[in-house]
């Protein structure tokens, strides 16, 4: 994996919102007393895993008991229901500790969040959706493994399987007893656990890996970066209305989210201040392209282009461009067209001034810019209106080779 140079490293944070100045120290220096627990053992996170989870899974996956887990696992879907009959004694014993919402997680806020969450689905589509989305391949570490497991091999299916996590968080009820958020978190925690027994078992993950194990904590608080105080910061960004109490309570289902994966509190920031200076601890340094990242971008980018989004390839790969800067484009060799480009500079901040009520012109290209959010958002939406999400499984091997 190619390194960056500390200039472009600078240059790549401001581009992308997510520093005003990147510090590129290496020791873990962020405090925990911004955290959620407010204070910490001061461990470095970048060697912490999941030690509730891990060995259990290891357990589960050399026995052989994971497909009769799996099936039993379809069936456990809601917050509500019971841990299924069919698991392991001491899986159940594990999911009773975790399978609830921490002491300090605040109702009104999660409501708040999942409502949020609603009123601002177009933006944090686009935003999750082709930002953090084609973030994550370049976050060498995660585009790493995520080609090399399993669902490497089918994107469209991982992708949607990724857009269930994001589909049951924002759901109105997502933590309470009718919602699924508590239940898909758990699973998926599960399946972290077994990619940590089985990436390091594959030479081709190995030989290119700067980690004995994948899937750290700090590794985990990178893609929330990606994901969360990425969106965050692109909305202040765009000047879309976001009231205090909005961002607590988006910060909020974030902060819930990173408890249910396993992150331990004293890691998790207590405010949007505190995540910027993580980010730009963690997330920031570590951006690079890797061979499998460029392969996974070009994958996900052809996903989107199997529907028409009513634009051109050219300009797909402009607004990527736009929302994660040059560099990024470059890295990942995304083709350029200079006409899309200046269209995609000038309508969407129009576009949004229109929409937001903050312009009374409406622009030319308003239904362009519009049928392309709207099937960006269908796109995804396909899997969560159809009624029947994509189930996740814990996998039993790495990608066929
Ligand atoms: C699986 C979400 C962090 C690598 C999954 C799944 C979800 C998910 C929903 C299950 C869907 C599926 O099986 O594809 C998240 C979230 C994260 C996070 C919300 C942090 C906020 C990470 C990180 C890595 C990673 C940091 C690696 C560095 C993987 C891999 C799979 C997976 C390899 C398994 C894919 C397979 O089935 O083969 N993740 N993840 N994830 N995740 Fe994560």
């Amino acid at each position: 994996m190619e390194n960056l140079s500390r200039r472009g490293v600078l240059s790549l944070g401001v581009a992308l919102g997510l520093v005003s100045v990147a510090d590129s120290a290496k020791a873990w220096a962020w405090p925990a007393a911004d955290s959620v627990a407010g204070t910490g053992t001061g461990a470095d996170p970048e060697y912490v895993w999941d030690s509730a989870t891990d060995p259990l899974m290891a357990a589960l996956l050399k026995n052989g008991q994971v497909p009769s887990v799996n099936s039993a696992m379809a069936g456990w879907v809601n917050n509500g229901d019971p841990l299924p009959s069919g698991f392991p004694a001491e899986l159940t014993a594990h999911l009773r500790q975790v399978n609830r919402l921490p002491s300090w997680a605040d109702r009104a806020k999660l409501t708040r969040a999942a409502d949020f969450n609603r009123r601002r689905d177009t933006y944090l589509f686009m935003l999750y959706g082709l930002g953090s989305g084609i973030m994550s391949t370049v976050i060498p570490r995660e585009a790493r493994s995520v080609y090399w497991s399993a669902g490497g091999a089918d994107m469209q299916d991982r992708a949607a399987k990724t857009f269930t996590f994001g589909y049951d968080l924002s759901e109105l009820r997502a933590f309470e007893p009718t919602g699924q958020f508590i239940v898909t978190a758990n699973k998926t925690r599960l399946v972290h656990a077994a990619v940590r027994h089985l990436l390091p078992q594959l030479q081709q993950w190995k030989s290119g890996a700067d980690q004995d194990i994948p899937i750290s904590a700090a590794d985990i608080l990178v893609t929330f970066h990606s994901l969360g105080t990425y969106v965050h910061s692109k909305l202040i960004e765009w000047k879309i209305p976001f009231p205090a109490e909005d961002q607590e309570a988006f910060l909020h289902s974030w902060q819930v989210a990173l408890h249910l994966l396993g992150v331990p509190d004293e890691y998790i920031p207590k405010t949007w201040a505190a995540a910027q200076a993580q980010s730009k601890q963690v997330l920031t340094p570590i951006l690079a392209p890797t061979t499998e990242g460029i392969k996974l971008a070009e994958e996900l980018l052809s996903l989107t282009a199997q529907v028409d989004l009513g634009v051109t390839r050219g300009f797909q790969n402009e607004f990527v461009r736009y929302v994660l800067s040059d560099e990024v484009g470059d890295w990942l060799g995304l083709r350029r067209d200079y006409v899309a480009a200046a269209l995609v500079r000038t309508a969407w901040p129009t576009y949004i001034k229109f929409r937001e009520g903050l312009s009374p012109i409406m622009p030319g290209t308003f239904y362009m810019m519009d049928q392309f959010v709207r099937a960006l958002a269908m796109l995804f939406l396909n899997k969560g209106s159809s009624g029947t999400t994509t189930p996740i499984t814990i996998p039993t091997g790495n990608r066929p080779t």
